[in-house]
């Protein structure tokens, strides 16, 4: 029987949780607590435990953390920065606004950023490297931190899709100086709108980051240094405090539908899957997004559309690098053919054992198993 499974429900997001989400807005709204009060410092000091950073800050969303921490770290006109071309706009833009030059490269077998791209991609002028940790899974970071501290560079990683995943059971965002992480709703921790977060073990970033924020302020309240408004919204910090409580249990959820697509889509020759949550001990990620790579990809997801099923290609089937208008003009085939295969599946908490088990039937109807 025909279902629908859209890729993500937004009104779950907030129906699924309402009568808290009621009293939070309520009790929140009570205290008057809108700007920089106490569920936004929980929040900051939740952050850090959860993720072993000495320090976070709430910030915007993670769009402006990526960019304040590059500015933290002094990023100057002409500096370049090295990212991956198969991310979110997001991760080249705030180098641009932060002053510098994005340079987007391959990614590598793991779909991950290419370290020996980015050791092809050093000169004279690179200045950092900044990983996206993509869609929950962290990049493996021996081998970047070891190309950074080779060319002493430093690491910015975009870890807007990563809370909770690990390398060598090290958190996402804590390699480097620092890093971002993203509240958008469809994020595994997400609230209900914009959000995002800054992580640090650098006590100078961290003030730095902090003073420009907001608008210049020290967390003494003196004025230090320019700054803007980037600041999290208490209540966004209290709505994401209320979901940090279940945060492990969430992945462990989205890690057991990774496991049903696995088990029910491993073998078709059809499909290239994304990593399974056992195939590699050095891994845990936290399946932000199930994308894998498909045979007549744009077929299927049309035979899913049609049997009610929603699924995304990401960034609008495009690399960073493939904007001209945004100045690139150069080639990557290999993220260019990854582009022309992508495909995620729903991956949420709204999806239902029964459901995951639809989509692989339609899939597995669809290649004619
Ligand atoms: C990889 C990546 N980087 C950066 C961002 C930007 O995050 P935000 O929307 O919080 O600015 C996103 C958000 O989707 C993302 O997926």
């Amino acid at each position: 029987m025909k279902r629908e499974v859209p890729f993500f429900n937004y009104p779950r997001a907030y129906l699924d949780h309402r009568e808290d989400l009621l009293k939070i807005f309520d009790e929140v709204g009570k205290r008057g607590a809108f700007i920089m009060q106490k569920d936004l410092k929980d929040f900051e000091l939740y952050l850090a435990k959860y993720t072993g950073a000495k320090y976070a800050i709430g910030v915007a969303n993670a769009t402006d953390g990526l960019e304040l921490a590059l500015m933290a770290i002094g990023l100057k006109p002409g500096d370049e920065v090295i990212c991956c071309s198969h991310t979110m706009l997001a991760t080249a833009s705030s180098i641009r606004t932060a002053g510098g030059t994005p340079i987007p490269v391959e990614l590598g077998e793991d779909n991950l950023i290419d370290p020996e791209a980015i050791e092809n991609a050093i000169n004279k002028r690179t200045v950092g490297i900044m990983p996206t940790q993509l869609n929950g899974r962290t990049c493996n970071m021996d081998r970047i931190m070891s190309i950074a501290n080779k060319y002493n560079l430093f690491v910015v990683e975009d870890a807007a899709q990563a809370l909770g995943s690990k390398f060598k059971g090290q958190h996402a965002g804590t390699f480097g100086q620092a890093s971002a992480i993203s509240f958008f709703p469809a994020k595994v921790l997400g609230c209900l709108g914009d959000g995002g977060g800054v992580i640090t073990n650098d006590y100078g970033i961290f003030d730095k980051v902090y003073q420009l924020h907001d608008h210049g302020r020290d967390i003494d309240g003196e004025v230090k240094s320019w700054g803007r408004n980037s600041r999290l919204d208490n209540l966004q910090a209290a709505i994401l405090n209320y979901h940090f409580e279940r945060y492990d249990q969430v992945i462990l959820r989205r890690r057991y539908i990774a496991d049903i697509y696995q088990s029910r889509l491993g073998d078709l020759v059809e499909l290239q899957l994304p990593p399974s949550t056992t195939s590699n001990k050095d891994h845990f990620d936290i399946y932000q997004n199930y994308e894998l790579q498909a045979d007549r990809r744009d077929k299927l997801k049309e035979h899913l559309k049609i049997n009610g099923i929603g699924t995304l290609i990401q960034w609008s089937g495009k690399a960073v690098h493939q904007w001209e208008q945004l100045g690139f003009n150069f080639k990557l085939p290999k993220t260019e053919k990854f582009f022309e295969r992508c495909i995620m599946l729903p991956m949420n908490m709204f999806i239902s054992d029964d459901d995951a088990h639809y989509v692989c039937d339609q899939i597995i109807a669809f290649y004619g198993k």
